[in-house]
C-alpha cells in the first residue's frame, strides 16, 4: 500500500510480443467515489457492486464513515446506510484525502457548507495543488475558510447556520468544481445553479437525480449548461452498478494498438459522452477499436471494446474536445510516439494542476525515452517513431513519475513497443487508481517488472 513514507518502488517495461485476452479493469474512480459520497448521504441503504477499491476510493469511504455513514462489505458488493440529507455528524479528526482531488473537493462541497468545522489535508502532491477554486464558491455560500497559503490544504472549513444557495458560473471546465457546488447546493435552502460553459463529466448530474434529487440541466445552442438544484430534499439509497473506468481501459487499449500482433478485449467500459474523447481520438489515428454489445445500465451506456493493433497516424486533436479526455492526454501523447507525423494537442492548461505538473512530467518522460516533441505553456506536439524505434532509455534511466499514477501507467504502456526498456522511479503510486495494472497488464503479455532501488 503506498502511503507518504513508503519507499519508492522503480520498475521497468520491455518490449513485448503481441498482447492478447480479455480484461475487466477497475470500477470508474469519478463513479466510485460519487457513489460512496451520495450512499453515505441518502436515507437507507445504498448498494454498491463494482466500486473501485484504489486507495483514492478508500479515502472517500473513510471520510464518509468519520461524518457517520456506516460502510460494510457482504461479498463483493459495498453496503452503506446513509446519515440522510443534511445529517452529516461532524467528523473528530481532519479528512485525509492522500493523493485524491475528487475525493478532496467533492467532501469539501458536500460538508464544508454544514454549520460545524471540518479539516482536509492530503499528501505532498495533494498538498500543491489549487484548493481556491473550491474555497472561492464555498466562500459565497458563507463558508469560513482558513487555508494554507495560496488556498492549498490542510484546510478548515466553517459552515454559516444557513447556507446561501448560489448562482455559480464554473470559470475553467472542472467537474470538481461544478459537482462541490452542487454538493454543497443539497445543504442549502432554495435553489443552487451552476452554470458549466464547457460541458465536464456529468455523473453527479446523473447520480443526484438517480437518488432523488430535484435536478433540472438546460443546455442552449451554445452548449453552455445550466444545472438547477433545488437543496435540502431527501435523498433515497440506490443499487450502483459501476462499470469499468474508461481512464483506466485507456492504457492497455494504447498498450494493443502500439504493440504489433495484439487482439485484445476490454470489458463493460464506461461509454459516457462526457469521457470518451481518447476513443474518439485513437480511431481518427486509425486505431481498430471495435465497441461489441454497447448496452445500457444505471444510466449510463456501457461497451466492451476490442482493440487490435494498428498503425497509427498522428492528429491535431480540436482543444474543446479536452474535458472528454483531460485525463487521458498523458497516454495519449504514448500513443502519439508511435504514430506517424506530428500529434498536436492544445488547451490543455489544466494538465499542469493534475496530481502532477503533467504537462511538464509529460515532455520530460518524452524526452528521457528519445521521443522528440514541443511543450507549450498549454499544448504539447509530440513527432511519432513508427515502430518504436530509438524509444525508450538505453541507459536504463528513469521517468520521474511525481506521485502521478497517471504518469507512471503511461510510460510503463510505452515500454511495451520501445525498442529500449522504459524505467519508471515509482509505481507504489499506481494502487490509487489501478492496485493491479502490472498483474492485469503482464496478463495480457506485458513485461512489467519491479526492479531494485540503488544502493
Ligand atoms: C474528475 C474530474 C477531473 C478529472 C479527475 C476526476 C471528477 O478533474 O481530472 O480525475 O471525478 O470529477 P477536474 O475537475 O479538475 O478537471
Amino acid at each position: 500500500m503506498h502511503d507518504a513514507h513508503s519507499p519508492s518502488r522503480p520498475a521497468v517495461s520491455r518490449r513485448s510480443p503481441g498482447l492478447s485476452g480479455r480484461v475487466r479493469v477497475p470500477g470508474d474512480k469519478s463513479v466510485s467515489h460519487r457513489s460512496l459520497m451520495l450512499g453515505g448521504l441518502a436515507a437507507g441503504r445504498t448498494r454498491i457492486r463494482g466500486l473501485l477499491s484504489g486507495e483514492d476510493v478508500v479515502n472517500t469511504g473513510r471520510a464518509m464513515a468519520a461524518m457517520g455513514a456506516n460502510l460494510s462489505r457482504e461479498g463483493d458488493e459495498w453496503v452503506i446506510e446513509g446519515t440522510g440529507n443534511g445529517c452529516l455528524l461532524e467528523p473528530e479528526g481532519p479528512l485525509d484525502f492522500g493523493n485524491a482531488g475528487t475525493g478532496c473537493r467533492l467532501t469539501m462541497g458536500l460538508a464544508g457548507v454544514y454549520d460545524f468545522e471540518t479539516s482536509f489535508t492530503g499528501d505532498a502532491s495533494l498538498t500543491k495543488r489549487p484548493m481556491g477554486r473550491i474555497f472561492d464558491p464555498l466562500r459565497q455560500m458563507g463558508v469560513q475558510v482558513e487555508a494554507a497559503e495560496g488556498d492549498r490544504l490542510p484546510a478548515r472549513l466553517r459552515g454559516p447556520e444557513v447556507a446561501n444557495p448560489i448562482t455559480y458560473r464554473v470559470p475553467m471546465p472542472s467537474a470538481q468544481v461544478k459537482s462541490a457546488v452542487l454538493l454543497a447546493g443539497l445543504n442549502a435552502p432554495g435553489i443552487t445553479t451552476v452554470i458549466e460553459p464547457v460541458a465536464t463529466r456529468d455523473h453527479t448530474e446523473r447520480m443526484l437525480a438517480g437518488f432523488g434529487a430535484s435536478l433540472e440541466v438546460e443546455t442552449d445552442g451554445k452548449g453552455v449548461r445550466t444545472i438547477r438544484l433545488e437543496g435540502q430534499g431527501r435523498l433515497s439509497g440506490q443499487t450502483i452498478d459501476v462499470p469499468a473506468d474508461p481512464s483506466s481501459a485507456a492504457f492497455p487499449i494504447v498498450a494493443a494498438l502500439v504493440t504489433p500482433g495484439s487482439d485484445i478485449v476490454v470489458e463493460n467500459v464506461l461509454m459516457n459522452p462526457t469521457r470518451i474523447g481518447l476513443i474518439t481520438t485513437l480511431c481518427e489515428m486509425g486505431g481498430d477499436i471495435s465497441l461489441i454489445e454497447e448496452r445500457e445500465a444505471g444510466g449510463e451506456t456501457m461497451a466492451d471494446l476490442r482493440v487490435r493493433a494498428s498503425d497509427l497516424r498522428a492528429v491535431t486533436v480540436p482543444p474543446e474536445r479536452a474535458p472528454s479526455m483531460i485525463d487521458e492526454y498523458p497516454v495519449l501523447a504514448v500513443a502519439a510516439a508511435f504514430a506517424e507525423g506530428e500529434t498536436v494537442m492544445d488547451g490543455i492548461g489544466e494538465l499542469r494542476v493534475k496530481e502532477s505538473d503533467r504537462l511538464a512530467a509529460v515532455a520530460a518522460g518524452l524526452a528521457l525515452n528519445g521521443v522528440d516533441h514541443t511543450e507549450g505553456e498549454a499544448a504539447l506536439a509530440v513527432r511519432g517513431r513508427p515502430g518504436g524505434k530509438g524509444v525508450g532509455n538505453p541507459d536504463g534511466k528513469r521517468v520521474e513519475t511525481h506521485l502521478d499514477h497517471r504518469i507512471a501507467m503511461a510510460f510503463l504502456v510505452m515500454g511495451a513497443a520501445s525498442e529500449h526498456p522504459v524505467q519508471v522511479d515509482d509505481i507504489s503510486i499506481i494502487a490509487t487508481s489501478f492496485p493491479d495494472f502490472a498483474d492485469l497488464m503482464n496478463g495480457l503479455g506485458t513485461a512489467i517488472e519491479p526492479t531494485q532501488v540503488p544502493e
